[in-house]
């Protein structure tokens, strides 16, 4: 595939069908996520791959919990947050046959002073970030959708996910990626802005 078709035809995917996804093509996004530039080459990231019945669930209702929370903390009305559930609950929106979550380790930086805190969080953060889009990418030349969820790191879910993962709180959840076949046609997103709102040349 093209790059360029695999940029203009990424969307987010929330509807998946109940069928696996390879061992292969995870091991394929995971790899085409490590080709991402990474801050002073510490390569401090940890992608869990959730596959388990048990953890995948888990993960459906932290999410389904996530996007309640962030329906809420926007106070939408009632009758939209059950709708929210219905899509979740009865639809099964972001149940998925695999989800990646990516983590970074906080304890692997380059700069040691406390005046680089914050800059070695945030250029961790952004490594991480470029991961994911090369993961995401990646997913659709293999036919696969994906959705970036960042509701999952209001802090007591962030907190478990990071249990299931095994983790600690040196590891800080980036992202977490529900991956699989797309249920329903795929049509990517308009953007609400053109070129040249967002650009300027100097
Ligand atoms: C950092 C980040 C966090 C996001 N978090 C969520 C989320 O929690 N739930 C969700 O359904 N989509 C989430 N999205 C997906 C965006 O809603 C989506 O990318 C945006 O609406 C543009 O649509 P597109 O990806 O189809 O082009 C997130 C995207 C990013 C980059």
């Amino acid at each position: 595939m093209e790059l360029d078709d695999a940029i203009m035809n990424r969307t987010s995917v929330r509807h998946f069908l109940d069928r696996q996804v390879p061992d292969e093509h995870v091991r394929a996004l995971i790899e085409a996520a490590m080709r991402a530039p990474t801050a002073s080459g510490l390569e401090n990231w940890l992608f869990v791959v959730f596959r388990s019945d048990e953890a995948r669930d888990k993960i459906y209702r932290l999410i389904g919990e996530g996007m309640e929370a962030y329906y809420r903390a926007v106070n939408l009305p009632e009758e939209k947050i059950e709708k929210l559930r219905e899509r979740i609950y009865r639809d099964g929106m972001f149940r998925a046959p695999v989800y990646i979550a990516v983590f970074i380790d906080r304890r692997v930086r380059f700069l040691k002073g406390e005046e680089f805190d914050e800059l070695e969080f945030l250029w961790s953060v952004e490594s991480a970030a470029m991961a994911i889009q090369n993961l995401m990418l990646k997913a659709v030349e293999l036919g696969l959708g994906t959705v970036y969820i960042g509701v999952t790191n209001f802090e007591d879910i962030e907190e478990e996910v990071r249990e299931l993962a095994g983790l600690d709180e040196n590891y800080y959840l980036v992202g977490l990626i529900p991956v699989g076949y797309p249920r329903g046609e795929v049509k990517p997103r308009k953007r609400r802005k053109g070129l040249e709102d967002v650009t300027r040349f100097i």
